[in-house]
């Protein structure tokens, strides 16, 4: 059983869903909690992805007790009925600790897709980084993307023999989507002249992040498009109304701040593989850019993927004002600084973790 509620579980679990439809050994259910409504059901439509059960827990302005209290209860019924051989979950959300903890009391193995991942402070992200660590403790798989999320794995004692290195999904997914001549539905997309203007995708919406932080990226890359003429930026704004309040209310209609909505996942792949330069506080962001040859500037305090920064890929730069605008002010005017970041590479993984992911599955329960 596949077990996934918000939009990055379900572009990462995309690809294994698509594999285990391909094996014949396999039969799967798919159940998501729809943690996420609308931007997980973009993510359902793109990749075909007709779930078994829905929770359909969303709520607007959902608190992290009532998401955790559904999941629980909604999944009591199905895992008793199903009684899966082993569950599912990918990544760090509330969904995914929740499912992995109904599996846990219903004595159903749990895979952990993206295990090992830590930035080494509970609180940031939060509450991801209790939330994969407490999944950690439960599960009997760790599929972990990297090397270095091994070696987290094994500072905390886990028995070396459960833990697989397979890469990450993430780099599965962008397989189906990226295409060389692709035209955007969106027609702002289409116009947009990436060529003779710097386009700067922006996205934020870590909760940590709401409030001074939000508001200081948000102040830093408005100047940065005041100053600089040939700069334009375009951010598909999360749902959530704390951050669309902020936005608003620091961007209030600027002519080269596009806010938009969620892009779906196509789109807005495909729309990072063209921009000039990423500022995210995104997880799944830190993964991508790097494989499309982007820099990113990470806003953040901590990241628990170090790996594109130690490849000179992606900066963290935290969440003052100041550090975000020099070092954007630097990757716009400095051509060798920008050269220096923009490479394409892929230490997150190869494109085929899933065909691992479920190879490992089959042959330790045959
Ligand atoms: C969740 C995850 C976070 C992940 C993010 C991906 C937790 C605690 N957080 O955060 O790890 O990075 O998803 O985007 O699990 N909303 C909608 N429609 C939607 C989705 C969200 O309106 O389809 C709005 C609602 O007002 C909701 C708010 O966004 O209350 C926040 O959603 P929630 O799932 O609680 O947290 P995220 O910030 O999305
Ligand atoms: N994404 C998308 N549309 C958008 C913004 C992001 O499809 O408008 C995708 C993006 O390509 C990535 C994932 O959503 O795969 C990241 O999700 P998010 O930033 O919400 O969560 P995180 O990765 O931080 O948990």
């Amino acid at each position: 059983m596949t077990v996934f509620g918000t939009r990055p579980e379900g572009i990462k679990m995309a690809p294994i869903i698509k594999e285990l439809e391909n094996r014949d050994e396999i039969q799967n259910i798919v159940c998501i909690t729809a943690q996420h409504r609308q931007m997980l059901d973009q993510v359902l439509d793109i990749f075909n992805i007709v779930p078994d059960y829905d929770l359909d827990i969303f709520k607007e302005g959902q608190s992290l007790i009532s998401i955790s209290r559904k999941v629980l209860a909604g999944l009591e019924e199905i895992i008793t009925k199903e009684s899966p051989d082993v569950l599912l979950v990918q990544g760090d959300t509330t969904t995914v600790f929740v499912a992995a903890l109904a599996a846990f009391y219903k004595k159903v193995k749990i895979g952990h897709i993206e295990a090992g991942l830590r930035s080494g402070n509970i609180y940031s992200p939060y509450p991801e980084e209790a939330n994969r660590k407490l999944t950690g403790v439960l599960a009997e798989y760790h599929f972990a993307p990297t090397e270095n999320n091994r070696n987290n794995l094994i500072r905390e004692n886990y028995p070396k023999e459960k833990i697989y290195v397979t890469g990450n999904t993430v780099i599965d997914a962008l397989d189906y989507v990226i295409k060389k001549d692709y035209k955007f539905c969106n027609p702002l997309l289409n116009r947009l002249d990436y060529k003779n203007k710097k386009v700067i995708l922006l996205t934020c919406h870590r909760r940590e992040n709401i409030g001074e932080p939000m508001k200081n990226i948000f102040t830093a890359i408005k100047d940065i498009a005041n100053e600089n003429e040939d700069v334009e930026i375009v951010f598909p704004i999360h749902l959530n109304p704390h951050v669309r309040s902020i936005a608003y209310k620091i961007f209030n209609d600027h002519e080269k701040v596009h806010l938009i909505e969620p892009l779906e996942y196509e789109e807005f792949t495909n729309l990072m593989s063209k921009v000039y330069l990423v500022v995210t506080d995104s997880g799944g962001l830190q993964e991508e850019a790097p494989a499309l040859g982007k820099p990113v500037l990470v806003v953040r305090e901590e990241t628990e993927r170090p790996e594109g920064i130690n490849a000179g890929t992606a900066r963290l730069v935290g969440t003052d004002y100041k550090e975000l605008y020099e070092n954007l002010k630097i990757l716009l005017s400095s051509k060798q600084e920008y050269e220096n970041m923009a490479k394409t590479i892929n230490p997150y993984g190869d494109g085929k973790s899933s065909k691992r992911i479920v190879d490992i599955i089959i042959n330790s329960n045959k």
